[in-house]
């Protein structure tokens, strides 16, 4: 398989570049053919410009795209979301046109399940300082799930991807040795099951879950609301 991954993370003497460093390392024992955008590393400008022409830099990011078969997201969780530099790649490289208002031959836009990066897959690989249960349903940092919406439902499988369930490292800021090996462990157990690994079940916007106004049908997740009801979970 071809893996792009992107790392956003200042030092590569930290935790997450160790996570890093482990996952590209175990992709290639694997037999994979592995690309990288450490962000900070090539200097990555986040900010959008107003300009005629795609950008030579946001140009290559999108032919690593085209390229790989599964995109890894790599980040530590800051103040609810992702690195600046992270959003801004994203701001920069999933641009209109190529991420989003894009239409079908029968003029439908794509989106959500639809779209130029449809048929490949994302994982996101996110280090969070809090502890698991204070990222759980009551937590108080808010579930995870929800804080990675905007960045799995709203970006990655609104741009076509088939989004794995995340691999999350909480308790990152005090995390033992012990801590460690099992982060590493959890990583790479994920990546040996890259291709295996069942998508998190985001319901498709052009699959008949929604009404004309992009609404979910009443009776599906009947008396719910909220970010959870855009995942079939139940049959
Ligand atoms: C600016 C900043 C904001 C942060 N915001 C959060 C947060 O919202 N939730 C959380 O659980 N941890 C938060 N943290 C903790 C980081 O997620 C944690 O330090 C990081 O994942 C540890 O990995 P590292 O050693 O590789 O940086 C924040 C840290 C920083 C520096």
């Amino acid at each position: 398989m071809n893996v792009l991954w992107v790392f956003a993370h200042p030092e590569p003497r930290s935790l997450g570049g160790a996570l890093r460093d482990e996952g590209l390392a175990t992709l290639r024992s694997l037999g994979h053919d592995v690309r990288e955008s450490d962000l900070y590393a090539m200097g990555w400008n986040p900010v959008v410009e107003q300009v005629g022409t795609t950008p030579a830099d946001v140009r290559a990011e999108q032919d690593k795209l085209a390229w790989a078969d599964t995109v890894i997201v790599q980040f530590p969780l800051w103040w609810y979301g992702t690195p600046a530099i992270l959003k801004g790649w994203f701001d920069r490289v999933f641009v209109k046109g190529y991420a989003y208002d894009v239409r079908g031959e029968d003029g439908r836009t794509l989106r959500y399940g639809e779209g130029v990066l449809a048929g490949k897959r994302a994982l996101v690989v996110v280090t969070a300082g809090g502890r698991e249960p204070s990222l759980g349903p009551r937590g108080v940092n808010g579930p995870l799930d929800e804080l990675l919406f905007g960045l799995q439902h709203g970006t990655l499988f609104y741009a076509g991807m088939s989004v794995l369930p995340p691999v999350a490292v909480y308790g990152a800021d005090r995390l033992s040795r012990d801590g460690f090996t099992e982060a590493a462990e959890l990583l790479r157990k994920r990546l040996r099951t890259l291709s295996t690994t069942a998508p998190l079940p985001f319901r498709t916007q052009n699959g008949g879950d929604y009404d004309r106004d992009l609404v979910l049908r009443p009776e599906l997740a009947p008396g719910r609301a909220g970010m959870a009801v855009h995942q079939c979970l139940t049959p």
